[in-house]
């Protein structure tokens, strides 16, 4: 039998990723409600929006989700407590699909990113939570997006100093790492909603193009009518040092290792459930994207 979604729930519409997701279910067609805490300093609201505790409680949660068929949630990924009481809620409110806050950087499933950042230990318990939860109750089911590094976000997340024209790169700058915008990354999520089916119970790849770091410079070069200056890391090593200071409390570090994982361990192509077809996404064009980011960011 075939699930229609057209109900949606989404936490964390005023985070980084949230607007563009509102977004793209508005677009899609989809009835978004959006749940807010109570406690939300957040300025925005919405045509439709409820307001839940700060505990996030179960029994007020599946109240709040009765009647809606998805839940997105955006909140920070660490939030794993919070990502399964919601989830428990979902179950009991008769929500049938859940998308929680993975949306990773790096393969949260592989041994190198969990060794490397214990977030993404946390990404793959809840993964295995959700998992539990569909196997008792198998009319409730999960998908997740792994879509690498936010392309057009954050460009210091990136080592990307488009102010100084400068960038970083690890060794030679030619691993190839699958990026997406963050359009292309909400259009993914409103199009699993759209195929539940083939989506269900699933970790998906998503790329809005595959690129190394000397493409992605040569992009900013070309779009600033400048050359830049390049300074390179050698990334065992690197690595060994951002670990040892991630490990003293040093939360620069933990997102360097990020930075590291997604660049040099963050080719989905290979990957058995790389999802551009099932999703019927298409990739996007690298100078376009790079364009229109240092248009928007000067
Ligand atoms: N691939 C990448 O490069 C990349 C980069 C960054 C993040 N991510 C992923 O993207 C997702 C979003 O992360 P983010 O860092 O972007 O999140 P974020 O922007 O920090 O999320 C903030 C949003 O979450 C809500 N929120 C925060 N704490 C909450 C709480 N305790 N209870 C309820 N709502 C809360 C905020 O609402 P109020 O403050 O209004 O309550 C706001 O709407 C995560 O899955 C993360 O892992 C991926």
């Amino acid at each position: 039998m075939s699930t229609k979604i057209s109900k949606v729930a989404l936490l964390g519409a005023d985070g980084k990723l949230g607007p563009a997701i509102m977004h793209a279910l508005v677009e899609n067609g989809f009835n978004v409600t959006v749940l807010k805490r109570k406690s939300s300093k957040s300025p925005s609201s919405y045509p439709s929006q409820i307001l839940v505790s700060d505990d996030f409680n179960v029994p007020e949660l599946t109240e709040a989700l009765k009647g809606i068929d998805a839940v997105v949630i955006t909140v920070k990924g660490s939030q794993t407590d919070l990502q399964k009481r919601i989830a428990e809620a979902a179950v009991q409110a008769g929500v049938k699909r859940l998308i929680p806050a993975d949306f990773g950087s790096c393969d949260s499933s592989t041994q190198f990113a969990q060794d490397t950042v214990p977030l993404f230990k946390h990404k793959a318990n809840l993964r295995q939570y959700l998992t539990d939860l569909s196997t008792k109750n198998p009319s409730f089911g999960w998908t997740s997006i792994v879509c690498g590094h936010f392309f057009d976000w954050s460009l210091e997340f990136l080592h990307i100093y488009l102010p100084q024209r400068k960038a970083e790169i690890l060794d030679d700058g030619a691993a190839k790492w699958s990026a997406s915008s963050l359009g292309q990354i909400a259009e993914a999520t409103a199009r699993i909603l759209l195929r539940p089916d083939v989506t269900k119970n699933r970790m998906l790849y998503i790329q809005s193009f595959l690129v190394s770091q000397s493409e992605v410079i040569a992009a900013y070069e070309k779009a600033t009518g400048t050359k830049w200056e390049v300074a390179k890391f050698e990334s065992e090593k690197y690595l060994e040092e951002e670990k040892s200071k991630a490990a003293e409390g040093d939360l620069e570090a933990v997102e360097n290792l990020v930075w590291l994982v997604g660049t040099v361990d963050g080719n989905w192509e290979g990957k058995k459930d790389f999802a551009m077809e099932d999703l019927g996404l298409v990739e996007e064009d690298l100078e376009r994207v790079v364009r229109k980011t240092v248009e928007r960011l000067g």
